[in-house]
């Protein structure tokens, strides 16, 4: 059935960043529009495509990327920054208040453009090469990109050659997923839902391809292809090595200003527990002054943290645990031996961590988030068993998007 385009007052911003029209059967979600417009948008259900800016909103500011509105990569390039800032804070408050916790933020800090250093292209064959970007916003289809403020200067210069380089990998149907890094020296490319069975012409050719593409590593559904020398990140002056699939935070100067924020506030501990610690972001950063005991599940990231831990000098002991905090969290007792926790789960969050913290008597615990409804949930859990927030500060590494990186710092009450 063809779609009508109707018109919409816009009443506020969601949290994913979409303006909202209260429709007679509910709500109607317009991305790129902001609060206070008229717009003409096509409707489909609860979703509609903006059409045209009737009257335009005093906050509208012009996109810095050309590929704003139609690429699915960025939601919020569309108005001033301070309103920009101010959602991601909003959006984060009210998250809070759902759990009864009425706290403003104490900073919102910005990565800003060109920091990106990971990011998850999406790539597909046509008759004489390949698509190469991201997904169109809520589609399948593939934005063919040849720009990115938010990404790495490193890794804009070479999209044309990771095109080439993925193109023999990807197979005739469906989208591969591509996840670059951009790495200390060059690039970390990973392929996945590629095709790894290909003959030895090739083959013979991925050397030079990964060579123009300033590419040191790559890895086709996590079979290795190519290895120059192993990909590595740089943490708090520590050289480590980056295994395939292992997490990074997405913005260097984002991982060095959370970091800065931690030591400030542990600096006075003598022995940190580092919980979900991934290769040793926070680690490397507290044994300049504490024991660490860096406690996550993920082999192969913590190899790739005491092979780090093995080059650096003037560290304090860094002990590793590899270990299930899901099913096996720190108890309140293993957790007495410490004088300050850093929490830093995946999106879920982390319940059962949470009680046996809210239950131990440990002075300082500083949770990271990427998901402020699962924090809420946990901080709850914290502040019910005696706790309080004493520092709440927002992280904007996810540039553009509704997304927000939190720390926080607690203490007993
Ligand atoms: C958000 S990342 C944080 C990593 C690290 N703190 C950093 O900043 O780089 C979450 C980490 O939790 C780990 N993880 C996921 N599930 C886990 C589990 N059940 N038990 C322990 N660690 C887990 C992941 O491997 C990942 O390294």
């Amino acid at each position: 059935m063809p779609r009508s385009a109707d018109r919409f007052e816009i009443s506020h911003l969601g949290a994913q960043g979409d303006g909202v029209a209260e429709g007679p059967d509910g709500p109607v979600y317009i991305p790129y529009s902001l609060a206070g417009e008229t717009v003409i948008a096509l409707r489909n259900g609860a979703n509609a495509e903006l059409v045209e800016i009737v009257s335009s909103s005093a906050v509208r500011r012009a996109p810095i990327c050309a590929h704003f509105g139609v690429c699915g990569g960025c939601k919020l390039q569309h108005m001033a920054p301070e309103h920009y800032l101010s959602l991601k804070s909003e959006n984060l408050v009210s998250a809070l208040l759902k759990r009864g916790i009425d706290r403003p933020l104490d900073s919102l800090w910005s990565a800003g453009a060109g920091h990106r250093r990971r990011a998850v292209f999406a790539a597909h064959k046509t008759r004489k090469s390949a698509v190469f970007g991201f997904h169109q916003y809520r589609s399948k289809t593939i934005i063919d990109l040849d720009e990115c403020p938010v990404l790495t200067p490193r890794i804009v210069s070479r999209l044309s050659e990771l095109r080439s380089l993925v193109t023999p990998f990807l197979g005739r149907r469906g989208n591969a997923k591509i996840t670059v890094t951009d790495c200390a020296d060059a690039l970390d490319v990973g392929i996945e839902g590629g095709l790894a069975d290909l003959g030895p012409d090739i083959l013979e050719r991925v050397a030079g391809n990964c060579a123009q593409a300033g590419t040191d590593r790559l890895t086709v559904d996590g079979e290795l292809m190519f290895q120059h020398r192993v990909p590595e990140v740089i943490i708090s002056g520590v050289r480590v090595p980056l295994p395939p699939g292992a997490f990074l935070q997405a913005c260097d100067n984002a991982q060095d200003h959370m970091c800065g924020l931690i030591e400030k506030w542990l600096s006075g501990c003598s022995s940190v527990v580092d919980l979900f610690s991934g290769i040793g972001t926070f680690s490397f950063s507290m044994a300049g002054f504490a024991r660490v005991h860096a406690v996550e599940s993920h082999e192969s990231s913590l190899t790739a943290l005491k092979q780090g831990f093995s080059h650096a000098s003037g560290l304090k002991p860094i002990s590793v645990e590899r270990r299930d905090l899901f099913a096996h969290p720190l108890s309140a007792n293993e957790l007495s031996k410490f004088d300050g926790v850093i929490i830093d789960p995946p999106r879920a969050g982390a319940i059962s961590q949470s009680r046996e913290i809210a239950k131990s008597k440990i002075a300082h615990v500083v949770a990271v988030s990427c998901n402020p409804n699962t924090l809420a949930r946990d901080l709850r859990v914290l502040i019910e068993g005696g706790y309080e927030i004493s520092e709440l500060h927002g992280v904007d590494q996810f540039v553009y998007s509704p997304h927000i990186e939190v720390v926080a710092l607690l203490k007993r009450r």
